[in-house]
């Protein structure tokens, strides 16, 4: 069984450590400060409530898991016994650079580091661990303890041992494990999720219906079959030969800017970041955002549970 070890205890950090924790593993969480480790602590104990209250994990389970998630601010000692590292660390090249040079001292040539970024390449990152064969992405999604996809990235250099236990790791915890072969910028679920992104805040942008239409237009639709069959699956059930000619004619008519639209541009611009500053392309100034992700953990559980009980 690997010891697990996770750096940083932001959105991604404790998330992860409460999934690695609840399917077993004793999970150290390092993080800079005190004031952070609180911070992920109280997430941890609000999103055990949560699955508690929603029947996914039982009061025993509740306190295993607790048990199970170490949290520390020494780096040496964190890592010690440590078999898999992952690294959930801020989005900076600079930063990730310092913390593995740092790991090159502590970290042993059996040991696999993952990193949890959101877009860099693996040959970006690993030019700064001493085994970069041992170096391996690990995407999980937010909220990783409710999501279940994790893109697991590897390269020419990557040893197969380290994508297998990798693999087996992710499915250990009740994830689905993709392996993505060829580095690719976004790797996929950035990728397909961004196209999507890219043509909404054109429509809004050119007028052709109200931002909650065109949200709606997702959620009562094609986020409707996708919890069930991806876009390939679609395709097939729906007829290749007429997504092919609507593919046809619809291509050359679909945006392909290479810059946010001018609407997410001008809302960054005056400081309009979304829910974290009250406003972005909605208000955010009532309860109902608080409303809105209770609302959407609702489903992810009801669909993890469904998971569960699958397997
Ligand atoms: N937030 C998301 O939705 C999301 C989704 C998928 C992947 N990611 C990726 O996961 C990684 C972490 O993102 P996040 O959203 O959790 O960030 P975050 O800012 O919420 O948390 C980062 C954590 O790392 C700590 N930290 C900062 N510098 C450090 C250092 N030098 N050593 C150790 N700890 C340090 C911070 O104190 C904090 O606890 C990033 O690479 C991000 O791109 C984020």
């Amino acid at each position: 069984m690997e010891n697990i070890t996770i750096i940083g205890s932001g959105t991604m950090g404790h998330s992860i450590a409460l999934s690695t924790a609840w399917a077993g593993y004793k999970t150290q969480v390092y993080s800079l400060n005190n004031s952070d480790l609180d911070l992920a602590k109280k997430e941890i104990e609000n999103k055990l409530d949560d699955l508690y209250s929603n029947e996914l994990i039982t009061e025993k389970q509740l306190r295993e898991i607790k048990k199970n998630i170490i949290f520390s601010t020494n780096l040496e000692k964190t890592v010690e016994y440590a078999t898999f590292v992952i690294e959930a660390i801020p989005e900076d090249l600079e930063i990730k650079k310092e913390l593995y040079t740092r790991l090159n001292g502590l970290l042993d040539e059996d040991i696999i580091l993952t990193s949890n970024t959101s877009g860099f390449t693996l040959n970006q990152l690993s030019q700064f661990y001493n085994f970069p064969e041992n170096f391996i992405i690990t995407h999980f999604w937010n909220p990783a303890h409710l999501i279940p996809l994790v893109e697991i990235v590897k390269n020419d250099v990557t040893r197969q041992s380290v994508v297998n236990r990798t693999t087996n790791l992710i499915e250990t915890i009740g994830k689905k494990p993709i392996l993505i072969q060829k580095e690719i910028p976004g790797f996929i679920g950035n990728r397909l999720q961004y196209a999507l992104f890219r043509e909404a805040q054109s429509l809004l942008d050119k007028g052709v219906a109200s931002k909650e239409d065109i949200d709606a237009a997702v959620t009562y639709s094609v986020g409707r079959r996708y919890p069930i069959i991806g876009p390939l699956m679609t395709a097939d059930l729906g007829g290749l030969d007429t997504f092919s000619s609507i593919s046809n004619y619809l291509f050359e008519d679909l945006n392909t800017d290479k810059f946010s639209g001018e609407t997410l541009a001008r809302h960054v611009q005056s400081g309009e970041l979304g829910y974290k500053t009250g406003k972005g392309f909605y208000n955010w100034d009532g309860p109902l955002p608080q409303e809105i992700i209770n609302k959407r953990d609702e489903i992810l559980m009801y669909f993890l549970k469904r998971d569960l009980e699958e397997k």
